[in-house]
């Protein structure tokens, strides 16, 4: 078995997984977004002080597994170091005292792997992950194989979600409140489409952002009808970038991972799209959406088979991470 520790972000998670059957044993998370909803958003430190409460909780739980484990599995990047810090503190104490190999997990390859949670590797694969550090188009061949094909010059797509929200007084995390507040609105707000005129594939969101604080001072539209336009805009200007990705890559199959791939509307319109360029559109489950230790585990079990370990006295927390660029 592997144990694997997330802490990236605001969730305290552990998870157990059995090796060869890729069987999640073990899953608990504890959610701090009540602690930071006040602010508005993550505040850092307590977001440390939180995990540096929550873990032992969660691996006094875990204990019955500690004499199965082969190998401990954790996020070390990207993320907020102080809350990565965490984690790796207590993946390194744990792994020593239990004299069994680290594996430092990419957060994002975990989104990746959230798609095959006690499920086989599909692949090639392209991937839209959409969180709230990052909006990427990437290709993925593999745990070794993974490369860039465009990714945000500024706010990420689920960051313009909890920044709206903020604006308009909705708490934290904004997407969900978003999306359920748009469904009682129209798509009337003119706001403007990014990146139209430019011919890369990427994304920018911190326009889109700014339209919304200028509508909401101008008190001319009802809020409801400010999440709805919003929303649309921020998921057409998805599909105007896949869509450029999609006639350049062909892709077979096409997954959306990460935080805001929950969103329904997001899911309608890529339907759409699957139907249109005919790739085979695929999801991690719900509960896997968000950042969670299952997806660090499964990773994990393939860095574990590629004997990928990480020597604890080299492990580095890395706060932002590039993957290269695809040919
Ligand atoms: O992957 P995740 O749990 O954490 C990061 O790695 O960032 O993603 C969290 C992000 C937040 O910005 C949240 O507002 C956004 O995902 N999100 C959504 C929805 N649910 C969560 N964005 C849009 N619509 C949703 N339904
Ligand atoms: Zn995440």
């Amino acid at each position: 078995m592997i144990l694997a520790i997330e802490s990236s972000c605001d969730d305290t998670s552990v998870a157990v997984t059995e090796i060869e059957s890729t069987k999640l044993l073990f899953h608990k998370k504890i959610s701090q977004e009540l602690e930071h909803s006040v602010y508005g958003g993550v505040v850092p430190e307590l977001a440390s002080r939180l995990h540096a409460k929550a873990l032992p909780k969660i691996l006094n739980d875990a204990k019955e597994f500690f004499p199965s484990l082969k190998a401990i599995a954790v996020t070390n990047a990207p993320g907020l170091s102080v809350t990565l810090q965490e984690g790796v503190m207590m993946a390194k104490a744990l792994g020593i005292s239990l004299n069994i190999p680290l594996i430092a997990v990419n957060h994002l390859m975990g989104h990746i792997y959230s798609l095959f949670i006690e499920k086989e590797e599909i692949k090639p694969l392209m991937v839209l992950l959409v969180s709230g550090g990052h909006t990427k188009i990437l290709k993925f061949n593999g745990i070794e194989e993974v490369c860039e094909i465009a990714t945000t010059m500024d706010d990420s797509f689920g960051e313009s979600f909890d920044k709206v929200a903020k604006m308009l007084g909705l708490g934290y995390p904004g997407g969900p409140v978003i999306e359920k507040l748009a469904k009682k609105g129209e798509d009337i707000v003119p706001f403007p489409l990014p990146l139209k005129n430019s011919p890369n594939i990427a994304f920018s969101y911190s326009g889109i952002k700014n339209a919304v604080r200028l509508a909401i001072e101008s008190a001319k539209f009802k809020p409801e009808d400010i999440a709805a336009s919003f929303q649309s805009k921020a998921i057409e200007h998805l599909t105007f970038m896949c869509k450029r990705a999609f006639k350049k890559y062909k892709p077979e199959n096409f997954a959306i991972v990460g935080g805001a791939s929950a969103n329904l509307k997001l899911r309608e319109e890529f339907e759409k799209l699957s139907e249109k360029f005919g790739f085979k559109l695929i999801y991690p489950q719900m509960q896997y959406t968000s950042d969670n230790a299952a997806m660090i585990a499964r990773a994990g079990i393939e860095m574990y088979k590629k004997k990928m370990f990480t020597d604890y006295k080299d492990i580095k927390i890395i706060p932002r991470v590039a993957f290269k660029g695809c040919d």
